[in-house]
């Protein structure tokens, strides 16, 4: 059979307006260097997927139960991919067809609360995420949201998401954040959520690839539902992921569909199904601990540097910097890195003064410059320039090292 995939051509001679935009953002990718925590870039073979004919497909349903005929290649891509979600985190269960992780935690949320239900998760502003119940989210307007935060170094005070647990009551109790980089102790979630017969969530997002690859503590077979994104860390295409417990897993799929979604999007679940297979191999575990060996490194050279590490280092992939005792703020210092070449995200710090579009800290990652095959010595070039621009340097001084980093090390 002769199949033709869209070629950059066709797309160039039909619009070359939006061929020129995705153009330039190739460029962008090739010359920058990204140290956001929540970007990575994934493989050729993942990219691949997202320019198929599955996207034409409609799939409403779930294998072998389709709304839709002719959906033979769809029911067998995602029971791929849920197969291998399944034996990567040693899952009884597991959901591809979330859209982002956001979606992932609505849903999931939905099924173990219900509309009105009562959550507990962490505060954005400590290091949680919008969709862990923000007064801003969906998650705070639909559900009666109580929030935990950090203590002084950092860290999560276990004893207060106790008391708010008795205090509150939650049908889902959530462990998770976007920004915080030390391990969580799912055990002791799970004690909490237990004693007060409380779902325990842990939302992954940020560190699954780690996770798989067992370079930190998994919460599969402790928690209850375990939410994540598929574009962070684990490598892959843009999307959500939901593995349950085997006897929870119902609920979880009829809130998937038909509870807050329509048709999957099959081309990204085949993204799915390419990534997990990475995953299984050797190297993705070593690709991890190489993640999490330069985190250490940069927030360790940091450190000496002089800059201030929130909870003194990390156990992931994230290093977050407090700037307040230094001169910038959060956006300056984004604002001076993107000007060298280097993408980085302003962030609130516990107890932050700044506004969120301002901020006292900077948010940083080794996902994305580890897959271009950094080690600690091109780290160690890294941490010496955000180094020199938070103390106020030109960023044109750097612009050549790191054009001459990204040459070294393409993209995948
Ligand atoms: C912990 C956590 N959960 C959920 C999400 C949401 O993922 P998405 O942007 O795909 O909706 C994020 C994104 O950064 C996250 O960090």
């Amino acid at each position: 059979m002769n199949s033709v995939e869209p070629q950059p051509d066709q797309l160039r001679d039909q619009d070359p307006e939006v061929a020129s935009w995705l153009q330039r953002e190739d460029n962008r990718q090739h010359t920058t260097l990204t140290l956001i925590a929540s970007e990575n870039h994934c493989s050729a073979a993942v990219r691949a997927t997202g320019s198929s004919r599955l996207t034409d497909k409609y799939a409403e349903g779930y294998p072998s139960k389709r709304y839709y005929g002719g959906c033979e290649v769809a029911d067998g891509i995602e029971e791929l991919a849920r197969a291998r979600a399944m034996e990567l985190f040693g899952a009884e269960s597991a959901n591809v067809q979330p859209h982002s992780g956001t979606s992932a935690n609505v849903e999931a949320l939905l099924a173990l609360a219900g509309p009105n239900g009562r959550i507990v998760g962490m505060a954005l502003k400590d290091g949680g995420h919008l969709s862990h119940g923000h007064p801003r989210s969906h998650t705070g307007m639909l559900f009666d949201a109580k929030q935990y935060g950090v203590d002084d170094n950092g860290r999560v005070d276990l004893d207060q998401v106790r008391e708010l647990v008795r205090e509150h009551r939650p049908h889902v109790l959530i462990a998770g954040g976007s920004s915080y980089a030390r391990n969580l102790d799912y055990q002791a979630f799970a004690d909490i959520a237990r004693e007060s017969e409380a779902f325990l969530l842990a939302d992954i997002a940020h560190p699954a690839g780690l996770v798989a690859a067992g370079v930190v503590p998994s919460p599969v077979g402790i928690a209850d539902v375990v939410t994540m994104t598929t574009h962070k860390t684990l490598r892959g295409p843009r999307g959500g992921m939901i593995l349950a417990k085997a006897d929870i897993a119902k609920k979880i799929n009829s809130s998937v569909f038909p509870g807050s979604q329509g048709g999957p999007l099959v081309q990204q679940i085949a993204g799915k199904a390419v990534a997990l297979g990475e995953a299984l191999q050797p190297e993705f575990r070593d690709y991890q601990r190489r993640v999490k060996e330069n985190a250490v490194h940069l927030a360790d050279r940091l450190a000496t540097a002089g800059l201030q590490i929130v909870s003194g280092g990390t156990d992931n992939h994230i290093v977050l910097v407090d700037l307040r005792s230094t001169d910038c703020t959060g956006a300056e210092v984004e604002e001076r890195a993107l000007a060298a070449g280097l993408a980085v995200n302003k962030n609130a710090v516990p107890n932050d003064p700044r506004p969120p579009m301002v901020t006292s800290g900077l948010r940083l990652g080794t996902p994305a410059v580890t897959t271009r095959g950094f080690g600690t010595a091109e780290i160690d070039q890294i941490a010496d320039i955000i180094v020199a621009l938070v103390r106020g340097e030109n960023p044109e001084n750097y612009r050549a090292t790191v054009r001459e980093l990204c040459e070294a090390h393409p993209l995948p």
